[in-house]
């Protein structure tokens, strides 16, 4: 894997203090993109680029393998989930697939199966190729063929309760027919047809107002319509749904993936129909072929071909690796593509004071959708691509991804092209713009930033979005455009103004009631909403005051780990000397290593951004952090626990990820130490040694009973893990 990855020898020269470094870097700017992708609905980079990010973190991970703490993005999928829906801990595990960008990825991942499976040249295997919905999954859970929950992926382990909405859906069965197993999660697609999305667009268009909000694609508008606190909402939208897989199965349903799909349709499941039975991998590449070449015909959106090892006996014995299955793998669409001519290049100034250039194009359509924008990432990437003003480039467009350009067509390129002078000044405010250079590794940054920090409006304005934005503050009524209007106007300018803004406008002649698009109503609509934010979690709050780095995982782990804000300050302030125990005690913190834990201290080690919070503090009350997860409440919690033997309804790392996922540590041997064993058939000396030293064993019926909440059979009996 590390030699695609790392053509230069890079990781390999690595010490351990850049990699810890390098890693802490690549993890941080993952989660980011993870929370963009599965909470934000809106990535900003390409499924290639996320991919490879991954794989350098995991090339990083394999040769030094203390990096791979349970913190890092390699051990989990997705995003926490969003805390405005109850969470829910899937009792399986929802991972994710390993992706194919080409033919030979996919022969590699055939010749994987076939020699994990030891199985020689001639045995043949039966694939599943499966269209892969661009929606968001869900998982369905049946008690007693009723439909008791349903959750959206969250992080993989922990989703969001979506259960009435889902129940909204007329696909999905409220009960399933006498034949379903008494526990079952059905696991699939909510999406949303191409049809259905224009028409909702054009309603939400024709209503104006607040709803003029469209979405930008249905796979946005699937997951916005789906993610709605009132069910009714949710009703009113033309959600679909496609079965494709499961999670926690009380009893086999079918030997093989087509099997399964089969009791999923005969159940009132939609499957999809251009399922296909494959023997080799010529037989998948003509399905990919053929799906592809119908993919605008399908009225709905797909980005790629999911082929999955089709006997689930194989299935069990390949298993999973760190977070995908052996048994399958999404073959993904190219991006598209399309030519056009760059106008200009604008820059753009972020909140972290980072320099993006913005390719003005001469507007395109990729793909469906109009691109009169895109990203030229940094001033490296335009040097190398040699991009000038006047070029026609390569823009290219996946899924929801900001667009970006590829390329030149250098036979294109007019005489007066001009090269592009990247500013060494922020365009904004005038600052110096720099380049960092990293003390340790003595790399310079790819980013050029504006050194003005607040004295840069673009900074300021960007801070203030973010502090205002869903998962921070969630100010209604207060969004970019009435942050940008206000900051011209010098009504807010810091993080305190928003809630001073009321007690001004009591005392001022220029009312906001009074100003464009503005009345009575909806300004008291927002000093009411500015009210009900004086009350914040800590995390939040961290959240909100926009460190580098520090994203919404970070923030959370910063708060439990000092609950308070005065003794997250303070230690970072103690740890402005890398000696004093406080840096230590800081980059213990899950997610915090160096990068982040330096973030955190330049933070507040700037005398302006304590003046910030000092002002909100006797403004807002920031909660102190309580007690940490809910799993706490879980019967195996603090407790360790060895699977042994065969397990039927889960693999051993589901078993391992599951038992984690409700606070117990999964153990590899029996000692006095284990509170408890689950075997299955043809357990042998760990069985053995657990009987001997008294200590409670059960099987893997037992072990669902347990964690489901569901009294064993002879409740009397029950071993009591405590
Ligand atoms: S199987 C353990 N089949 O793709 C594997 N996933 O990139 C379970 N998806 O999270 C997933 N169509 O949201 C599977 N036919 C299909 C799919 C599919 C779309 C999505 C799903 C999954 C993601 C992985």
């Amino acid at each position: 894997m590390s030699d695609d990855i790392d053509p230069s020898g890079a990781i390999a020269r690595m010490t351990l203090e850049e990699a810890a470094d390098a890693h802490a870097q690549l993890a941080a700017e993952i989660r980011d993109h993870n929370r963009h992708y599965y909470i934000e609905d809106a990535p900003t980079i390409s499924d290639a680029d996320y991919d490879r990010l991954r794989r350098q973190l995991l090339a990083i991970e394999e040769r030094f393998p203390e990096l791979a703490t349970a913190g890092s993005p390699s051990v989990e999928v997705g995003a926490a989930p969003d805390a405005a829906f109850g969470p829910v801990t899937h009792a399986v595990p929802m991972l994710s697939l390993d992706n194919a960008f080409s033919d030979l990825d996919v022969a590699e991942f055939a010749g994987r199966v076939r020699r994990h499976l030891k199985f020689a040249e001639d045995v043949p295997i039966t694939y599943t190729a499966e269209p892969k919905i661009d929606g968001l999954s869900l998982s369905i859970t049946y008690r007693d063929r009723r439909l008791v929950t349903a959750a959206t992926r969250g992080d993989g382990t922990t989703g969001e309760n979506v259960t009435a909405n889902a129940l909204t859906i007329a696909d999905i069965p409220g009960t399933l027919p006498a034949d379903a197993p008494d526990l079952i999660e059905v696991r699939g697609e909510v999406y949303m047809r191409h049809d259905e999305f224009a028409a909702l667009n054009a309603r939400m268009r024709a209503a104006g107002g607040e709803a003029a909000r469209v979405f930008a694609n249905p796979r946005n508008a699937a997951a916005g319509s789906l993610r709605q606190l009132n069910p009714e909402v949710t009703k009113s939208r033309p959600l679909h749904f496609f079965a494709y897989a499961w999670g926690a199965l009380s009893a086999p349903v079918a030997e093989t993936q087509h099997g399964m799909l089969e009791k999923f349709r005969a159940w009132g499941f939609p499957v999809n129909d251009r399922t296909t039975l494959c023997h080799s991998v010529e037989e998948l590449l003509a399905v990919y072929r053929g799906i592809e070449a119908d993919r605008a015909l399908l009225g709905y959106d797909i980005d790629g071909v999911v082929y999955k090892v089709d006997d689930l006996a194989l299935q069990t014995e390949l298993d999973f690796k760190a977070q995908a299955p052996r048994w399958a793998i999404a073959h993904k669409f190219p991006a598209e593509r399309a030519t056009t001519v760059l106008r200009d290049i604008e820059i753009q100034v972020g909140r972290t004071g980072a320099l993006t250039p913005v390719a003005k194009l001469e507007p395109v359509t990729v793909g469906g959708v109009v691109v009169s924008n895109a990203t030229l990432h940094n001033e490296d990437e335009i040097v190398r691509k040699d991009v000038r003003i006047g070029d026609t480039v390569i823009v290219q467009r996946a899924g929801d991804v900001i667009p970006q350009v590829v390329g030149v067509v250098p036979e294109r390129r007019p005489d007066d092209a001009v090269p592009f002078a990247f500013p060494h000044l922020c365009p904004v405010c005038g600052s110096h713009a720099v380049r960092e250079v990293n003390e340790r590794t003595g790399h310079m940054d790819a980013v050029r930033r504006c050194t003005g920090g607040l004295v840069c409006a673009a900074q300021a304005r960007e801070r203030l979005k973010h502090f205002v934005s869903r998962h921070a503050f969630d100010i209604e009524g207060l969004g970019e455009k009435q942050i940008e209007a206000f900051y011209e106007d010098g009504l807010i300018r810091t993080p305190a103004d928003i809630f001073t803004l009321a007690a001004r406008d009591r005392a001022s002649m220029k009312k906001i009631s009074a100003r464009d698009g503005w009345g009575p109503t909806s300004a008291r609509n927002l000093f009411r909403a500015i009210e009900a934010r004086r009350r914040i979690s800590l995390s939040r709050f961290l959240y909100a005051l926009g460190i580098r780095h520090v994203g919404e995982a970070t923030a959370k782990a910063l708060a439990r780990g000092f609950g308070s804000l005065a003794r997250v300050e303070e230690v970072a302030l103690k740890a402005t000397d890398r000696t004093d125990p406080a840096w230590a005690l800081l980059t213990s913190v899950e997610g915090v290593g160096e990068v982040v834990g330096e973030a955190v201290v330049d933070f507040f080690d700037e005398p302006h951004n304590r003046e910030i919070v000092a002002a909100l503090v006797t403004e807002v009350i920031v909660e102190e952090e309580t007690a940490p997860p809910a799993v706490a409440d879980s019967p195996v919690a603090g407790k360790t626990i060895v699977f042994t033997g065969t397990l039927v309804r889960m693999t051993r790392d589901e078993a391992r990820a599951m038992a984690e996922s409700l606070g117990a540590k999964a153990s590899e041997s029996v000692s006095r130490k284990t509170h408890l064993v689950v075997a299955g058939p043809g357990a042998g000396s760990k069985l053995k040694k657990a009987t001997e030293l008294g200590i409670p064993v059960i099987d893997e019926d037992g072990w669902f009973d347990l964690v489901s909440g569901v009294a064993p059979a002879g409740g009397e009996d029950a071993p009591d893990p405590a």
